[in-house]
């Protein structure tokens, strides 16, 4: 039996499978509370993750993404550690990405996907993912099972992405393989398969998208990366080529890990609960809120972090600058202060919305109405062409009795595989 009090949260497989008991067991003793290993300050209370989500004065988003890995480059001093986090930042991890910057920074980079993440924009993307969705099922469906993440949810969150990013069709290969969806059985090697595999992804796609927006910069087109390649600061001023590529290089980063395990964690509700299943087929206007239910029990992202900068208190708890908080929005999604029966999947939650998968305040994601629509023309798609979806017995074993792994991280929360199999409708 693992004990909670003293469990180490960041490395103990234990909590892996199902982290929700010991979430339940934090908020039990406070919805913020102090963990004995890192003197972490992990947060599952609804409320009190609100408020330092969305305060960017006190709490810095530095070490948003590792939280207490590696320790900070310096030792806080004083009751106000501003000026030591501006120093150190670029020995922190991913310094030149939104995710970790505070405002003004953070604000200038996130203005470049303004030009990006528009209405009209969403709706093209749109198009072209009911194209997608049925070009990724075309590749397995009649088979009658698959393993659904590596046939179907990580190429698709993939290809969404460079295809909002305005990535060339005749590109979208070569992104499969270097980002670790290669299509079966293609033929990579006129590709240069070799060269390709075992790059650092995102130093590929800086790479990649330097050139592309240097070509757009010197020969403009009708097209979103001309729109990238021109957008300037709020201030008016060019932003270097380099900061342009990481704004958009972080979407494939940020988007696709946590597309694929929304769209693997729903596969998963549809093949463990039939009757879920069945309403969905017989009432397809309920997807949506199937998705936000989804994200809800599930949430993607399972902990996020922030940097006291300053003395302060979040709830009667003094809280001393230099102190690291960990927001868990899976715990915070199933706190039964905001969430009636929390550990029930319902379709007919009415405040399912206020979930917090995708964030709050400044850094809230960006991405949330593309994952949105993603889930839901994914789900579409899959019920028109896949009848009586089932869990693979042979792989997860009998309903009441399933094997689930999930990956070790304490950053996010998914399925390594799912495996399923269905009627192929022709
Ligand atoms: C189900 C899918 C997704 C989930 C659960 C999710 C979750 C999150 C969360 C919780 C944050 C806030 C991190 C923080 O405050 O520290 C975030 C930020 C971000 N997400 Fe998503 N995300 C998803 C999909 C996407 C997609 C599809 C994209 C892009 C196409 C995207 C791009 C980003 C970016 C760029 C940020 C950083 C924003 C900032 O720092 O201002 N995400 N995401």
């Amino acid at each position: 039996m693992t004990d909670f009090d003293t469990v180490d949260y960041f490395t103990d497989p234990s909590l892996v499978p199902d982290p929700h008991p010991y979430f339940d067991h934090l908020r039990g003793k406070c919805p913020i509370v102090k963990e004995p290993n890192y003197g972490v300050l992990a947060i599952t209370g609804y409320e009190e993750a609100a408020v330092v989500l969305k305060d960017t004065d006190t709490f810095s988003s530095c070490i948003a993404v590792a939280g207490p890995f590696p320790p900070l480059p310096f030792t806080p001093e004083g009751d106000d550690i501003t000026e030591q986090i501006a120093a150190h930042r670029s020995q922190m991890p991913m310094f030149e990405h939104m995710v970790t910057m505070d405002p003004p920074d953070h604000t200038n980079a996130r203005s470049l996907l303004n030009r990006l993440l528009t209405p009209r924009r969403l709706k093209e993307n749109e198009d072209f993912m009911w194209r997608l969705a049925d070009e990724c099922l075309d590749d397995f469906v009649a088979n009658g099972s698959c393993e659904f993440l590596s046939a179907y949810a990580k190429p698709f969150s993939l290809l969404v992405i460079a295809d909002m990013l305005g990535v060339p069709e005749q590109d979208h290969e070569e992104f499969r393989i270097v980002l670790g969806s290669p299509r079966p059985g293609a033929i990579v090697g006129s590709l240069d398969h070799t060269d390709l595999v075992g790059l650092n992804p995102l130093e590929w796609l800086d790479e990649k998208f330097v050139g592309y927006l240097e070509d757009r910069r010197a020969n403009p087109r009708d097209d979103v990366l001309t729109a990238l390649a021109t957008a300037n600061y709020p201030d008016g001023s060019v932003p270097p080529v380099l900061e342009v590529a990481r704004s958009a290089t972080f979407l494939f980063a940020a988007g696709q890990e946590t597309t694929t395990k929304l769209l693997s964690a729903s596969m998963k509700v549809l093949g463990d609960r039939p009757d879920v299943q069945q309403a969905l087929r017989d009432d397809r206007s309920r997807i949506p809120v199937f998705v936000e239910e989804s994200l809800r029990m599930d949430a993607p992202v399972k902990s996020q972090f922030r940097l006291a900068k300053k003395n302060t208190t979040v709830g009667d708890l003094d809280v001393p600058a230099g102190t690291t908080l960990m927001v868990c929005p899976g715990a915070v999604n199933r706190d039964p202060g905001r969430f009636e029966n929390p550990h029930e999947f319902d379709l007919d939650r009415k405040n399912v919305r206020e979930h917090i998968a995708f964030g709050r305040g400044v850094h809230s994601c960006p991405g949330g109405p593309l994952a949105r629509v993603e889930g839901r023309v994914s789900i579409e798609r899959i019920l028109d062409r896949m009848a009586d979806i089932t869990i693979d017995e042979d792989k997860h074993g009998p309903a009441g009795d399933r094997n689930y792994t999930y990956e070790p991280t304490f950053i996010l929360r998914g399925l390594t595989e799912i495996n399923i199999r269905f009627t192929p409708v022709s």
